[in-house]
């Protein structure tokens, strides 16, 4: 399952990370974003209301590889798997999750910001990685360095990456996709699905390997 992820992030390198405030406003995004050629979405789970959102979100788009963000315990796990969540992600390292996870059909993700982080994720056989809070952490620049001594790591960072940033990460080998908002908002609010479309179509276009 985490090769089928990685295919995926290959192909669209663009992942949309949505923390739903309201269940409609966040479907209707989707919709744009879909439209826009997205094909992986992660919603994060950091509300009450983010579980149903994720339901609904698999039930209108059944084909779409569908994330569970900020997922921390085998629990919250469990309940993103039943929501219909293609694999889940976390800001930083969660030993017994990644223990519970271990074989799983659906995959985790683990977060990642040191040299030290990546190093232990690599001995318990991790080598799809969350970079974040990325911008913060050094972004593209860091990540270049991490890329050179760690070239068998594949990461997905996140956290404060906008459109203007995204060629300094596209031509980095060890970028698998990158991750965010900005393609659907701006300062919180949301973008009209026209304008998300567009940002979405042309975001891919960016980190298309050339
Ligand atoms: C994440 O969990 O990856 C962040 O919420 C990304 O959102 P941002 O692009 O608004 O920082």
């Amino acid at each position: 399952k985490a090769d089928e992820l990685k295919n995926a992030l290959e192909a669209v390198r663009v992942v949309p990370v949505i923390d739903p405030k309201c269940q409609d406003q966040c479907l209707s995004a989707v919709d744009a974003l879909v439209a826009g050629g997205a094909t992986t979405i992660e919603i994060t789970l950091r509300s009450e209301l983010a579980i149903d959102t994720l339901r609904a979100c698999r039930l209108r788009h059944p084909d779409i590889i569908l994330g569970a963000g900020s997922v921390m315990d085998p629990m919250t796990y469990d309940i993103a798997v039943e929501a219909g969540a293609d694999f889940t992600i976390s800001p930083g390292r969660c030993s017994d999750l990644e223990s519970y996870t271990a074989g799983k059909n659906v995959a985790h993700v683990p977060g990642v910001v040191t040299p030290s982080e990546i190093i232990e994720a690599r001995k318990s056989g991790q080598r799809l990685l969350k970079f974040y809070p990325s911008e913060a952490a050094g972004g593209a620049s860091a990540l270049k360095d991490l890329g050179r001594i760690f070239p068998d790591v594949m990461m997905m960072p996140s956290g404060g990456i906008k459109r203007s940033m995204l060629a300094g990460y596209s031509s980095l080998p060890g970028v698998l996709s990158v991750g965010g908002s900005w393609m659907y908002a701006d300062g919180g609010e949301y973008l009209g699905p026209e304008e998300i479309r567009e940002a979405m179509t042309s975001s891919i276009e960016e980190m298309r390997r050339l």
